[in-house]
């Protein structure tokens, strides 16, 4: 009896040591700052770069929500919200928090795996060589576990775990987050059709991954990440969710209408290019003509192909068209007309870098989006870099290859401190890089009335964060409470984390930072007022003299009347003839 459940205990802790890739030993730590001005030896790997994928992944650690294991590489950080679920006699402690708070958000989470896991299939090399995948494994998985937690039955699945008013009321460390905290689902009755297909397509992303499914330019994912048994289970979850999300009895609706606690920080604005993308990476896990149908056949009845603007959590549809083109390029099993996607998906990318997209770019060179730029700037860019650097390979002619990866790089450049104010937009990878993240577990500081002084000193680096971004004039404001140029969040880091894969397989070249010494962004860093969601006072760029401000206002009075006039004599005048008749 005590030998037979030694033997199973040790089965299972042997089970669990194996569940995942052994990690490094000694760990893998990001370096510190100073590391970011040191020039690399030539060569490939690039040990600049392979130290950025390590610290991209790194911060996911750092966002680690319940139980964390003893080689928890962020010491700083504590075991927290190990009740999360009981209200609804549930386990769903773990996970990731989300952003700068607290709460954890089904719907971004499954948009960020969804995105590293089709990054880590075109470019999965790059974390080979940089010693990675061990810790994209563990990464990957803190996420999916938790997401199959969240999963509990085939039409139900939990989309928002917290305080929804945490935003407004905890400001403060890991230890006392306040409780209760609430778990919001949805299910048959009250469906999300977006949430629960984005969650079904994270899945399939994240299925073709371990089952090691590559495409057809980039064969083969991250060496040893395979695993069959894991891989069926994320598709036998992809597939449940996929018809929960076609066929619940509630029919199909936006989440926020039968959550209206999502709606405060990630409402949905449609589920057609959910529906689409789901489709299509079961298609391809499962090689089914039909789903592929479906897939095209929502891409029409939804009218994907008028949604011009940014790729990110909200918004799949620009991503579609290049997934089309990538699977009907890498499989026989089915067949559709690869050449109308080839078109539609060098349409979109031709309009960034011609700058005819419904994007504009700043005098600094950010592909800026106005509204989803606004709330935080590099997220727009990145994803565009990241698209172009996916498709490049598929590109129709050598030219446009060269200059989709050529634009993709100035943006990257960008955000690594090729800007106005000579700063790397991500935290700890350089003396310039910003110090101040809207990150309640990261300031130390828990007094929510004074988030930008008390600390001065933000207490925890956050190495490897990408924050907000600059706003519309190129400048940075490195304060905690302008929270959409410092805030970080899990889908900031994503496109991020694909780039630097592929730099990692093919740069010569250091990232730009090391170009940078301590105290440029110091020399240039900003003196007025930030201009973006939190922040307005900035967005007027020249000062006023109080006689010049009422000059200008008497002249756009003027002019005003004089516009309104002929609009209502354009407009009014032909209706009142009309009548006339
Ligand atoms: C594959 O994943 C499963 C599920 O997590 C795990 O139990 C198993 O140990 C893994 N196999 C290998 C060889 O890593
Ligand atoms: C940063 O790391 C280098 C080694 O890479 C070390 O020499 C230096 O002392 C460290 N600086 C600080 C401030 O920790
Ligand atoms: C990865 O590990 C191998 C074997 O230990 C080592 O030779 C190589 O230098 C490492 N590469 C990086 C980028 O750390
Ligand atoms: C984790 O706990 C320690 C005390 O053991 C505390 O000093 C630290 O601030 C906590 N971390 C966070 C992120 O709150």
């Amino acid at each position: 009896m005590f030998l037979s459940l030694t033997v199973t205990s040790l089965l299972s802790l042997v089970s669990i040591c194996i569940a995942q890739l052994p990690l490094p030993v000694p760990p893998y730590l990001p370096p510190n700052a100073s590391f970011g001005t040191i020039q690399s030896p030539s060569g490939r790997p690039n040990s600049q770069w392979t130290n950025l994928l390590g610290g991209l992944l790194y911060f996911y650690e750092a966002q680690r929500s319940g139980q964390l294991p003893s080689e928890t590489r962020v010491s700083w950080r504590n075991s927290s919200c190990l009740d999360d679920g009981k209200d609804v006699g549930l386990d769903l402690s773990g996970g990731y928090y989300d952003a700068g708070d607290y709460i954890k958000a089904t719907f971004p989470l499954s948009f960020t795996l969804m995105s590293i896991c089709w990054g880590a299939t075109d470019f999965g090399q790059g974390y080979d060589l940089a010693n990675q995948t061990a810790y994209l494994d563990s990464m990957l998985r803190w996420g999916l576990d938790w997401l199959i937690k969240a999963h509990p039955n085939d039409n139900t699945l939990y989309v928002l775990v917290g305080n929804p008013t945490d935003d407004d009321d905890y400001w403060g460390g890991d230890l006392n987050i306040p409780t209760p905290r609430t778990s919001f689902r949805v299910d048959a009755a009250h469906p999300g059709t977006d949430v629960v297909a984005g969650t079904a397509a994270a899945f399939a992303a994240c299925s073709n991954l371990y089952r090691n499914k590559g495409f057809k330019n980039t064969p083969s994912g991250p060496a040893g990440l395979s695993n069959t048994s894991y891989a069926d289970t994320l598709l036998a979850h992809a597939k449940s969710l996929y018809s929960f999300a076609v066929s619940a009895t509630g029919g199909q609706r936006l989440y926020q209408e039968s959550v209206p606690a999502v709606g405060r920080s990630y409402g949905s604005s449609d589920y057609g290019d959910e529906l689409a993308i789901a489709a299509l990476f079961l298609s391809w896990a499962t090689d089914s003509q039909d789903l592929f149908n479906q897939a095209a056949s929502y891409w029409t009845q939804y009218h994907l192909d008028d949604e011009e603007g940014v790729f990110n959590w909200d918004s799949k549809s620009a991503g579609i068209p290049i997934l089309f083109t990538q699977v009907l390029q890498s499989t026989t099993s089915v067949s559709g007309n690869i050449a109308d996607w080839h078109s539609k998906a060098e349409d979109y990318l031709d309009k960034i870098v011609q700058r005819r997209s419904s994007g504009m770019m700043t005098k600094g060179g950010l592909l800026y989006y106005h509204g989803d730029s606004d709330e935080a700037s590099l997220n727009p860019a990145m994803n565009a870099a990241m698209l172009l650097t996916r498709y490049a390979p598929y590109a129709s002619s050598p030219d446009k290859r060269n200059s989709y990866l050529k634009f993709a790089q100035s943006q990257v450049d960008y955000a690594l401190g090729k800007n106005p104010m000579s700063a790397p937009y991500i935290i700890g990878v350089n003396p310039n890089s910003p110090s101040n993240p809207h990150s309640a577990m990261a300031s130390g500081g828990s007094n929510i009335g004074a988030i930008d002084t008390d600390p001065v000193k933000t207490t925890y680096v956050l190495y490897g964060a990408v924050i907000g971004g600059p706003d519309v004039h190129d400048n940075y404001f490195d304060i905690r409470s302008d929270w959409p140029e410092t805030e970080i969040a899990l889908d900031y880091n994503a496109p991020f984390l694909t780039l630097a894969a592929y730099n990692v397989m093919q740069a010569t070249a250091d990232p730009f930072y090391t170009d940078l010494q301590e105290g440029a962004y110091a020399k240039v860093k900003p003196t007025g007022q930030p201009c973006d969601a939190a922040i307005q006072t900035g967005c007027s760029r020249q000062r006023l003299s109080h006689g010049a401000r009422i000059a200008i206002s008497v002249v756009l009075t003027v002019v005003i009347l004089t516009i309104v006039g002929l609009i209502g004599y354009c407009v009014f005048w032909p209706k009142r003839k009309k009548v006339a008749y």
